[in-house]
This record gives C-alpha cells, structure tokens and sequence, in this order.
C-alpha cells in the first residue's frame, strides 16, 4: 500500500465540471478519522458526513434524533482524515426547516467549526428558498431528492419514490428548481432507474444515485454496507466489495481464544 498522495484538493467546481466531462463523480460516507482517510487514499471524489451516523454507528433506528452536536463531532473527525477529497456534511433533522436563520446559522457552524466544505439538505421545492440563501452567502449546498430519510414517517417509512406520474414529475419539477436555486449536485435516493436517468439529463448539476441506478452522474453507498460491517440486512442497491463484519469478527474470536488459551501475549510481544 502507497501512502503516496498525488491527487489534486476536490473543490466544488470540480465536482459540477466532472458532469461536464462526462467523469462520474465517486461519494463514500465516513463518520470518523480512520475510515475518512482510508476512503480519501482509495480516491473517492467526495466523502459524506451522513446523518446516517446516527444509525450506522449510533445504532438507532432511524436519523430523527441525530442533532447538531453528534453532526459536528462526526464532521470534525473526518476532516482530520482528508487531505483530498470534498467534505460535505449532512444537516440533521430540524437544523433547517425552522428558519432561513437558523439554517445558515446551523450550516455555518460546519464550516466554521468542523471544516466541512458544503452541506447536504433533504427536500425539493420547499426548500429552494433557503438554499438560495445558503449559497448566496457562500455555503455550498448538495440537494437531496426521492427517498428523503428524515421525511420517512410522512413517506410511510423507506420505499421507493417517484413510483407514479404525478410523483415522478413533481421529482424532475424539484431538481429543476434546485439546480435553479444553486445546489452544487443531488443524491437521488431509490427511486425509479429511468426517472433517475432523465432527472439527470435535465439538470447541468450532477446527481449522486443512491437505489437509483446507473443513470445517475455519480454514485454514493454508506461505507459500512459496502464494506459488509453493516450486517443486519443489505438493500437490494448495496453491492457489498468485502465481507470485513465476517473477517472481524474472526479476527476477534481468534484473539479471545488465544487470550484463554494462555497464546497471547508471546515473548516478541512482550517487554
Ligand atoms: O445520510 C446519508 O448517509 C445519506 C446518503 C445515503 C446519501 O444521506
């Protein structure tokens, strides 16, 4: 393994030219230092501070609950793995629903204190006005369009969007007006492959797919599904790249049977 780095700082320009050089755009999320820089050696073009964090390593059933402070933490930690790749940090629920305000105040907090360099906000129509705001005064912003994790109780829980005529057109009618807003991308979340497809050919920005097939300008996965850490249940859009739930769990029988056993530690290691 090189820990070389040559690869150029990601910006947020570089992101919306990859589309233009029809260069899919890579996104990973992390949650803490470790993981951020292993996934930023590999090259991912973007690392996500999901409010997924609250699930994957807070394990709570959902991402309501996660708050600013848990965000920050986790935002913190992962700026102290990148040297690369762009930092985006989701806004949990609440953090910007309430007032324009209040969003940039709460979006502003991760730039200022947890060196994120945009943020990722849930919604389509409503939400255009305050991401106009955000990024009138300079925060980037990625949208976040179909299954919208923090809207789950009104969605009836995580299905697949956009099923339906009306629904797929209000999708392409909400890109539309973030793109028109300023968003720098959006994830699209599990919806149909085909919308997915010609939401992205109807925006200049590209869209990040999640469950939303190979249409999309870029693709994102929570780290630990892909890597199998996460084991509860894999979504039909995961392709899991390692078994690394199994191999630790190995890892750590082997040592409990070496520790009963009397097997470790040896004398080369000890003092
Ligand atoms: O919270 C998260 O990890 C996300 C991605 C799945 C896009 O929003």
């Amino acid at each position: 393994m090189s820990l070389e780095n040559k690869r150029k700082k990601i910006t947020v320009p570089a992101i919306i030219k990859m589309k233009q050089d029809g260069e899919k755009v890579s996104m990973l999320t992390a949650y803490d230092a470790l993981m951020a820089e292993i996934i930023d050696m590999a090259g991912t073009d973007i690392i996500l501070v999901g409010d997924s964090g609250g699930m994957v390593m807070g394990g709570k059933e959902n991402t309501l609950s996660v708050t600013m402070d848990e965000m920050l933490f986790y935002t913190r930690s992962v700026s102290r793995g990148i040297q690369n790749a762009l930092l985006v940090a989701d806004m949990p629920f609440l953090s910007y629903q309430v007032s324009i305000e209040k969003a940039i105040e709460n979006a502003g907090r991760f730039l200022q204190e947890a060196c994120a360099e945009a943020v990722k906000i849930e919604g389509g129509a409503v939400m255009a006005k305050t991401i106009s705001r955000l990024v009138a005064v300079g925060i980037p912003v990625m949208g976040h369009l179909g299954l919208t994790p923090q809207s789950m109780h009104q969605l009836g829980g995580f299905k697949l969007q956009g099923t339906k005529k009306p629904a797929a057109e209000i999708l392409l009618h909400d890109a539309r007006l973030l793109e028109e807003a300023g968003v720098f991308s959006i994830v699209l979340e599990k919806i149909p492959g085909k919308l997915a497809k010609e939401i992205s050919e109807s925006v200049s920005v590209p869209t990040i797919g999640i469950g939303a097939g190979a249409g999309c300008d870029g693709q994102v996965l929570v780290t630990q599904d892909m890597l199998g850490i996460f084991r509860k249940f894999k979504p039909k859009f995961v392709r899991r790249y390692a078994e690394l739930g199994d191999a630790i769990e190995k890892a750590c029988r082997n040592y409990i049977k070496d520790v009963k056993a009397s097997n470790f530690p040896d004398e080369n290691e000890s003092y």
